[in-house]
């Protein structure tokens, strides 16, 4: 448990090994769970820890003697998951949600009536909470909570990072994480995520203090950030996705590349699902994929459904597909896409010849016109 501002203390629960986050995205930094307590003349407590850690966590919660409210910003298992155990502790300790919060923590860890009350503001003697319904990010019953008289803003998962830390503050590796946290988590949500921004321009925030990964000493620059990546303003960004068995699609991948204007992001989706970073600010994203099995690759089919659910703010796709034999992996591609400006689909037989080179490079040419 550290200090950081009189009477707020960050109980940071480290994870460095945990490798994969919601069984689906790589968390090669670890990740943290971080609580908060709050003492005014009474105590909150802000979020908990996922129930994995539930030792680490019950370790630090030893050292409190009184808990008076319990604050759920998001009742997800990995900061709500250790209620039930807090409550054993402080029984009398009441939890505060938001009204659908409230009904999902009574769904998933069996919470009941008597464990709650309804406050939009929370006098703790000293200390002012204020919640602010967040929806949205990333569940329907999301909210963040104010502390007034310090200009705290305790955002849970907004504006936090799958980044296992010893310094508290960000720095600027943490901010890449930030923004794959943002790509794998929020994306999906952001136009719903602009207008709940709007509601923190009314505050004086000096501080962000997430549920995941390091603390916000500069609240401008991550704030800011998120308005541009949840805005529909892309940028002159170009997203090369493929995956090949045996090179040729690679081939045709780099020829397309070097072909390419302005930042291009190549990635290779089949060393893991961490190509949504890349979709972030793109305006435009390729698919290269082999035929197997009659379609597109299976990863990259997989790829492809996870993208259209997630709707980035690409304007423009393009297929480049190889195969062999026969093959439905553009009229696949072209379906699951069909909402977005199609620029063009190559089909390419075999490995790239210099017809292929050159049906690659008029592609290019047409997508460097913007
Ligand atoms: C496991 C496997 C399955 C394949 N299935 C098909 C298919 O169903 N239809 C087809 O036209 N080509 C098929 N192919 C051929 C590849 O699509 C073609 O050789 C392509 O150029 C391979 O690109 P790559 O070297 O980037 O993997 C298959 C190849 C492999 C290795
Ligand atoms: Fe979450
Ligand atoms: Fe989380």
């Amino acid at each position: 448990m550290r200090e950081i501002k009189p009477g707020v203390f960050l109980i940071d629960v480290q994870d460095p090994e945990r490798r994969v986050f919601d069984s689906l995205f790589p968390t090669d930094r670890g990740t943290t769970y971080n609580s908060y307590l709050v003492k005014g003349e009474k105590v909150a407590l802000i979020d908990t820890a996922d129930p994995s850690k539930k030792d680490e966590f019950a370790r630090e919660l030893s050292k409190v003697d009184r808990i008076d409210y319990i604050i759920s910003n998001h009742s997800e298992q990995d900061h709500s998951g250790l209620i039930p155990f807090v409550l054993e502790k402080f029984p009398n300790a009441k939890v505060i949600a938001t009204k659908k919060g409230r009904e999902f923590l009574t769904d998933l860890l069996g919470l009941k009536d008597e464990n709650f009350i309804e406050a939009s503001e929370l006098d703790l003697g000293g200390k002012t909470l204020r919640f602010i319904e967040f929806p949205w990010a990333h569940w329907p019953e999301t909210m963040v909570t104010y502390l007034v008289e310090d200009g705290i803003l305790f955002s849970c998962d907004v504006f936090g990072s799958h980044y296992a830390f010893s310094d508290i503050w960000y720095d600027d590796e943490a901010y890449e994480y930030a923004k794959e946290y943002y790509a794998e988590i929020m994306m999906p949500f952001r136009t719903i995520i602009a207008n709940d921004l709007k509601k923190l321009d009314e505050l004086d925030i000096k501080m962000i203090c997430p549920s995941h990964g390091p603390l916000h000493k500069d609240p401008e620059k991550i704030i800011s950030m998120y308005k541009d990546w949840t805005s529909n303003e892309a940028k002159r960004e170009t997203t090369v996705l493929y995956v090949s068995m045996h090179n040729s699609t690679k081939i045709a991948v780099e020829k397309l590349s070097g072909d390419l204007v302005g930042k291009v992001n190549v990635v290779d989706i089949s060393k893991g699902i961490s190509m949504l970073k890349y979709l972030v600010d793109a305006d435009t994203l390729v698919i290269a994929t082999p035929t197997a099995l009659g379609d597109a690759h299976p990863l990259m089919l997989f790829a492809s459904s996870i993208i259209s659910a997630y709707r980035p703010k690409i304007k423009r796709v393009a297929f480049v597909v190889l195969y062999e034999w026969g093959t439905r992996a553009d009229k696949t591609l072209e379906g699951i896409f069909k909402n977005y400006e199609i620029v063009d689909t190559i089909r390419i037989r075999g490995k790239p010849s210099d017809s292929d080179f050159e049906s690659i490079k008029k592609l290019a040419e047409n997508l460097n016109k913007r």
